[in-house]
């Protein structure tokens, strides 16, 4: 009879996973999972300190902070309470268009401190939405967290508080973020190749 397979790590699915798709559409890696890894705890020892004693309301976008989020959330030793807001760009390949609010705050945030949590900040324009329609709410504070930062697209006069990497001109996926709803699954944060949004976006496509 044959024996059930052993539970041990499998070689062949890893290399077969790394072989296929993402290796001719992901020019580079930009960050590693260890990276991001060991910059969430100290991202989360710092939001600790400044939240010491407070219960926090956290304050989600979706899609894109699914990973960062789940990572972040589970090394904050502090009270909280998660929800989520839906924010998604309609425009053409890599820009982002007109903003649309596909889902709203549930939990009551007033007299709370609130952590707004996003994947990336870019020109700021998703940023400069979301924020004056949760002070209508009357926090107590409003702190934001973005997993990346990308300064020198800055069209609004936005900063983040806690920002886990800056990084340059790139359009990045994975880790999260998308393109065309893909690549969110990748562990690591990587630079796509312009040939995929080149070649996907002739059309108008989603962000
Ligand atoms: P902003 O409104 O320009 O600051 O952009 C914020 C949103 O655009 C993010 O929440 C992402 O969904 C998306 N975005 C901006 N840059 C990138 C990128 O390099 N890769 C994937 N998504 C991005
Ligand atoms: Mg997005």
């Amino acid at each position: 009879m044959a024996r059930a397979p052993k539970n041990t790590p499998s070689r062949p699915v890893a290399s077969k996973r790394s072989e296929g798709g993402w290796r001719e559409e992901v020019e580079r890696v930009l960050i590693t999972e260890g990276q991001i890894a060991r910059r969430i705890r100290v991202l989360a020892r710092e939001i600790e300190r400044d939240f010491r004693g407070r219960e926090l309301v956290v304050v989600s976008l979706l899609n894109g902070t699914v990973m960062f989020l789940a990572d972040l959330i589970r090394h904050l030793n502090l009270p909280l309470r998660l929800d989520f807001m839906g924010i998604s760009s309609y425009g053409l390949g890599t820009e982002s268009g007109e903003l649309v609010f596909t889902k709203e705050l549930r939990l009551d945030v007033r007299g709370r401190d609130v952590l707004l949590v996003d994947d990336i900040l870019d020109t700021g324009k998703t940023m400069s939405r979301v924020l004056p329609k949760i002070q209508a709410l009357k926090p107590r504070r409003i702190k934001i967290c973005v997993m990346l930062d990308k300064p020198s697209r800055r069209a609004e006069d936005i900063e983040a508080d806690y920002v886990g990497f800056k990084i340059p001109d790139f359009f990045v996926v994975g880790y999260g973020l998308d393109f065309a709803e893909r690549y969110r699954n990748l562990p690591f944060v990587g630079v796509l190749h312009p040939h995929v949004y080149k070649q996907v976006c002739q059309g108008v496509c989603q962000t």
